[in-house]
């Protein structure tokens, strides 16, 4: 299920604005990596590039090449919405649909894809709900709206959105950076559980949580402002964290800039 990326000297443009410039790199499947560096280099840009979301920004534009399991995204004829059904994404902003109920939320995708019988999504809802370690909270008001629940639920919501669709990649943009440390913590374990299920990257500014929950690293810079951003290097996250390869990445993970 889990599927292998492999970018390939990605260039990432905003209309003339150049804002990532030569990113390579493999992400393993069934593992989480994180992509980490100073606001501004070009991290959820690439995120973005890895299901063809950028390209909805006005002026978006993608030169290289993303594979997944050996298959461009970007190859004539494929289609994007498929992609965004393969390779699901989370965003830092909890959104649920505020004012659809639980059920409906998490169903949402499915109905989109055209699924109607009530037995089925029924399945489906109660799946990635528990999926999304959310099911004992909200199982007595699935009829209730999303927007009704605490930050922390409507990420796990979101969560379970997400993989109602059985995506084989999950993108998560700085999921925890509006919730407290409890529901962090909720997220960070649920990110565990589903790892051995999926491709996971996530976006973070918390260094300690890039310790906790990935397997690889990936640090980002930019040279300087104005310049593109880079990927400097991606390794095993115990490798970044203690013995990284770069001065910048050294630099920047013990807090020294620049
Ligand atoms: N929608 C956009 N239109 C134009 N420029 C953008 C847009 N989004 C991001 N950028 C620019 O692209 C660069 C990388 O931004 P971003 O990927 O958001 O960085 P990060 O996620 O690492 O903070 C920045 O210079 C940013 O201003
Ligand atoms: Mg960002």
């Amino acid at each position: 299920m889990a599927k292998r990326i492999d970018v390939e000297n990605l260039n990432i443009f905003y209309g003339k604005f150049q804002a990532v410039q030569g990113v390579s790199m493999t992400i393993e499947p069934r593992s989480v990596t994180a992509f980490i560096g100073s606001s501004g280099c070009g991290k959820s840009t690439v995120l973005r590039t890895l299901n063809r979301m950028h390209e909805v920004i006005p002026g978006g534009r993608v030169e290289g090449q993303v594979l997944l399991d050996g298959q461009d995204l970007y190859a004539s004829g494929v289609d994007p919405v498929g992609v965004r059904r393969t390779v699901g994404m989370v965003f830092q902003r909890p959104n649920p649909f505020p004012t659809m109920t639980i059920r409906d939320n998490v169903a949402a995708g499915l109905r989109l894809n055209g699924v109607k019988n009530k037995k089925k999504l029924d399945e489906v809802v109660e799946r990635s709900l528990r999926g999304a370690n959310l099911w004992n909270e909200v199982k007595d008001r699935l009829d209730k709206p999303g927007a009704g629940l605490s930050g922390g639920q409507q990420q796990r919501l979101c969560i379970a959105r997400a993989i109602a669709v059985e995506p084989q990649v999950l993108l998560m943009d700085e999921p925890c950076s509006a919730l407290d440390p409890i529901s962090t913590l909720a997220i960070e374990d649920l990110i565990t559980e589903l790892k051995p299920k999926y491709t996971i990257v996530i976006v973070t500014h918390n260094m300690q949580q890039a310790a906790r929950v990935s397997d690889r690293t990936a640090f980002f810079n930019l040279e300087a402002q104005g310049k593109p951003g880079r990927l400097i290097e991606i390794d095993d996250t115990t490798r970044i964290f203690n013995n990284p390869k770069e001065r910048a990445t050294e630099d920047y993970i013990s807090g020294r800039f620049g």
